[in-house]
């Protein structure tokens, strides 16, 4: 154990040291996701690491998380590798931002997931699926099926809802290009938080690929913001909103107003994409489940038009939905840093400590979930739900920064969910394993992994 000055009482978090701590690095860099699994498992709820002069904390307890990221909230800043480096392409967004200057982000950015909005996410998920579907069909039509990298895919869905949604534009051309852009920028974050490379990307000379990228993200997003200003008349979405907002008076300037789109393009598409695809690979693999949501499906379809008052009749669709985001957690980092000592569960933090949240530890923490390893969406039904504690799942955070996009999120996952199974059969091709998650920016399978998706008579 590694010394820290503690009040008296308390007790100090364990973790590896010596020879441990040091193949720890190695590890970290090679499966930080295993790595960080081992870890809790080895040492509890709270888990110390010591890198340098730098102590971290692995923390996976409901009542300690609480205390993270609600109750001692202001104590938490998102001054950590993970937001410095995403902040590279994001800028000051609402991911990357603290304090006064979020604070006043986040409340004009509210107005873009009111419900009236929502229901236009619900009306554009349903389109844009359709449309996807329709061109499996005609894709299909001699085999009866089309094999689909299904993460790739459902990308560049989302990015079209997001595009449709808050940005009023048409991205079926320019999707497959500006996915492409983010994977590249952000796989380039991920190899230099994993490597503990925290300088400013201006310093580095490997950085070519990134600097392509975020010019293909500027390029658009500066162009788009171009042509709204210029509009004699605007469409009410989440760009007008911005470039009508005034922040102590003074309009956004474009770079804000760049940052807050490329933050809800990278946020709003790559974690709902990363959760359905978890959906569809868990489907694949239970076809009684998927049987039982087709059937929900068909039966509220016929029913009469989809919108956000008849969405909960699709309640195997969100539970199926949320037990994925359980299983593999989009977001399966998150991070803070303490900014004065704390106490965590009768364990002494100290002041500057790292904090590390992971999601897929604690939603799979056997104290709190019975048989965890289980795909068993029924256990998100409203009276098993009550019986768990509140932070024992977390897949969009929780306190002030939970996640804003929690519920557009939500519609548009259980729209897609709903049409598809209504239309079509997803089936792993044969002799293909289950897909093993890779823990990038989010977590996902690995590309090129592909479904069967068997095209039916609604
Ligand atoms: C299944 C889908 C999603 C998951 C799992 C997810 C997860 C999360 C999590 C865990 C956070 C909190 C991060 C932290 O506390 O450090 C977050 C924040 C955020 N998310 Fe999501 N998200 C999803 C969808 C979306 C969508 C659709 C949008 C926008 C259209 C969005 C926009 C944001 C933004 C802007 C923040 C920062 C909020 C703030 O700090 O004020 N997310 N998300």
């Amino acid at each position: 154990m590694t010394t820290q000055a503690s009040p008296a009482g308390q007790r100090f978090a364990l973790g590896p040291t010596g020879i441990e701590l040091f193949k720890s690095l190695f590890f970290i860099q090679r499966a930080p996701l295993a790595y960080l699994v081992e870890s809790a498992h080895r040492y509890g709820d709270l888990a110390h690491f010591q890198i340098g002069t730098q102590h971290a904390y692995l923390v996976s307890s409901p009542s300690a998380i609480k205390r993270v990221l609600l109750d001692n909230h202001r104590n938490y800043a998102k001054n950590t590798i993970q937001y410095r480096q995403l902040a590279q392409i994001t800028g000051d967004g609402l991911l990357t931002s603290d304090g006064d200057f979020w604070m006043s982000h986040r409340k004009s950015a509210q107005a873009a997931f009111t419900p009236q909005r929502l229901e236009r996410v619900l009306a554009f998920a349903l389109s844009e699926t359709q449309a996807m579907i329709d061109q499996w069909q005609a894709q299909s039509k001699r085999q009866g099926y089309v094999d689909v990298d299904m993460y790739e895919t459902m990308c560049q869905l989302a990015l079209r809802v997001v595009g449709r949604a808050l940005l009023s534009i048409d991205l079926s051309q320019e999707a497959p290009k500006l996915v492409r852009a983010m994977e590249n920028a952000l796989e380039h974050i991920v190899y230099r938080v994993t490597r503990f490379i925290d300088l400013p990307d201006r310093v580095l000379l490997s950085t070519w690929r990134f600097r392509a990228a975020v010019q293909t993200l500027d390029q658009a997003v500066f162009s788009l913001i171009a042509q709204r200003r210029n509009m004699p008349e605007r469409p009410a979405d989440f760009l007008t909103d911005l470039i009508s907002t005034t922040d102590d008076g003074q309009p956004l300037s474009d770079k804000e107003v760049r940052d807050e789109i490329v933050t809800m393009l990278i946020a709003g598409h790559e974690t709902v994409a990363a959760g359905l695809t978890w959906a569809w690979h868990l489907l694949a693999d239970h076809p009684a489940e998927q049987a039982a949501l087709r059937r929900e499906s068909q039966a509220v379809l016929a029913s009469g038009r989809l919108c956000l008052e008849t969405l909960p009749k699709l309640r195997l669709a969100r539970c199926v939905f949320s037990e994925a985001l359980r299983l593999y957690p989009p977001a399966w980092l998150i991070t803070r840093r303490a900014l004065g000592a704390d106490v965590l569960d009768e364990h002494f933090v100290p002041a500057g400590a790292f904090v590390i949240i992971c999601p897929f530890i604690v939603h799979r923490h056997s104290a709190f979930w019975t048989e965890p390893e289980r795909f068993l969406p029924q256990r998100f039904d409203p009276e098993q739900e009550h019986s768990r504690p509140r932070f024992a799942y977390i897949p969009f955070g929780a306190g002030p920064r939970l996640c804003i996009g929690q519920h557009f999120a939500l519609v548009e996952a259980i729209a897609v969910l709903a049409l598809m199974t209504q239309q079509c059969r997803i089936e792993r091709i044969p002799n293909t394993r289950p897909a093993t998650p890779l823990a990038q920016v989010t977590l996902r399978p690995p590309h090129g992994t592909k479904l069967r998706v068997r095209l039916e008579c609604p």
